[in-house]
């Protein structure tokens, strides 16, 4: 390890492996270090003797839940939106050539007490239980419009500025209700909080763009999702940098990040070696207090969310027909500020034993009692198995990293797809690099 690389990356969460994949295509010279003895760190999947080691100490699994090597537990509930960031990426590396995906079999919305199919076209919309029949025709008008829109033709826009005008002057003009509101904004667009209503309408449509383009894909879902669980992502980007010459070190401890007199970057100590490098990347949890870079300020906790693991013998009342589903309960129907996402996937994916499904219930914290802010998503569940909590906090870094040569990346956020993982992974890249991430468009993954 005492040599020289041009960039040192610690942590295999998924954020670090797609940078390392990158720098290492681009003919970088690439340390990958992480302190566990396996890959992923928080984006890692547990098989049941990891799970139950990591929430109940010396407990073992109950013998019912099935063989150990059928579990891959993610820990980090996300999907992939299937036209989105993290579809691009995968297919621009060819890191599609170590995975399998399949669809997530339904997306559902909370409204007035119970789940639903969330629509996704005016179709759609016409048949949906969700609204009303006068409330049914105004969406289907709203949908049409955005099916419709063209930037260059003016006789679509129907004296409409996406730029200038807010969604709530678009919500207005199709006059549609705060409950429909809500499932546009959050099951659709994905936002987690309502500070887009009073924004420029143009990202919302492009996210509800992105959420029915993804949904026209493979039909069933706008979600993809990795056989065998998401640990699987940063094991096949850490493959991918591997192929080109980026070096491994698993279970190295991070004793100290080396700066000189100037506070810059020089290299990461491990015992007695020192590994130097022009630049480090790493996730917050190798910098800052309680790290090797002890007494130094880099990263600040904006927040914290909680995640319940939920083992389940059943799926999910109301979405029987689906092995796996998203079901977004949007913060105003539950008196919050922000949404509460449940995941659930099951053996169809290789991630549980039969007749066994994992249900991911998770929100940004709001109060000094996280776990009574998750109950009306634990509710929707029916009975509960087994259920392991985790309160997370979500660090930022405090600089850009410029002038230190040290890039930190977030902590992975409530959301429940990857769009902002990409996101940081491209300010990373921009901040390093000095010019945007660019990718070449290629052909779609394969998705059973
Ligand atoms: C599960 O994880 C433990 C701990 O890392 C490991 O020893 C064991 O081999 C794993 N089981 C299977 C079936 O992969």
């Amino acid at each position: 390890m005492d040599e020289e690389y041009d960039y040192i990356v610690l942590g295999t969460g998924l954020t670090e492996c797609i940078l390392s994949g990158l720098l290492s295509v681009e003919g970088k010279k690439v340390l990958h270090m992480d302190r566990n003895d396996y890959y992923g760190g928080d984006s890692a999947s547990l098989n049941l003797t990891q799970l139950y080691r990591k929430f109940r100490g010396d407990q073992a699994a109950p013998s019912e839940l099935g063989r150990d090597r059928d579990y891959a537990v993610d820990l980090v509930p996300k999907f992939i939106i299937a036209s989105g960031e993290l579809t691009k990426i995968l297919v621009h590396t060819k890191v599609t050539d170590y995975l399998e995906f399949k669809q997530i079999a339904g997306s559902y919305v909370f409204r007035d007490g119970k789940i639903s199919k969330v629509p996704s076209n005016e179709m759609e919309a016409v048949r949906s239980p969700l609204m009303g029949l006068f409330e049914k025709r105004r969406a289907k008008k709203f949908f049409e419009f955005l099916q419709g829109w063209k930037d260059e033709d003016p006789a679509t826009h129907q004296g409409i500025n996406l730029d200038r005008d807010s969604m709530k002057t678009v919500y207005e003009k199709f006059g549609l209700e705060p409950g429909t509101q809500d499932f546009i904004g959050h099951a659709m667009a994905l936002y987690l909080d309502d500070d887009y209503i009073t924004k420029s309408a143009r990202p919302t449509y492009e996210r509800i763009v992105l959420y029915t383009s993804s949904m026209a894909r493979y039909g069933k879902s706008p979600y993809i999702y990795p056989l065998y669980g998401l640990g699987e992502l940063p094991q096949a980007f850490a493959r991918l940098s591997a192929v080109y010459g980026g070096t491994y070190m698993l279970d190295k401890p991070v004793d100290e990040i080396v700066t000189d007199a100037d506070g810059k970057f020089v290299g990461v100590r491990s015992g007695p070696e020192v590994a130097k490098a022009k630049a480090v990347l790493g996730d917050p949890s190798y910098f800052g207090a309680g790290s090797g870079d002890g007494g130094k300020v880099r990263v600040v906790e904006e927040g914290k969310v909680i995640r319940a693991i939920c083992v389940l013998k059943h799926p999910i009342p109301g979405t029987e027909d689906a092995d796996s589903a998203q079901i977004i309960i949007p913060q105003n129907q539950v008196g919050r500020k922000n949404d509460i996402y449940i995941a659930i996937v099951s053996s169809t994916h290789n991630v549980c034993a039969k007749d066994v499904y994992i249900a991911i219930v998770s929100t940004i914290v709001e109060t000094d009692r996280p776990e009574m802010e998750i109950a009306p998503g634990l509710q929707l569940l029916g009975q509960i198995y087994e259920k392991f909590v985790t309160v997370s906090p979500l660090y930022t870094p405090t600089s850009d990293g410029k002038a230190d040569n040290i890039f930190i990346t977030r902590s992975y956020d409530a959301t429940s797809h990857f769009e902002t993982v990409v996101e940081d992974v491209q300010d990373v890249w921009q901040r390093v690099i000095g010019s945007p991430l660019v990718l070449k468009k290629r052909e779609d993954p394969e998705v059973q």
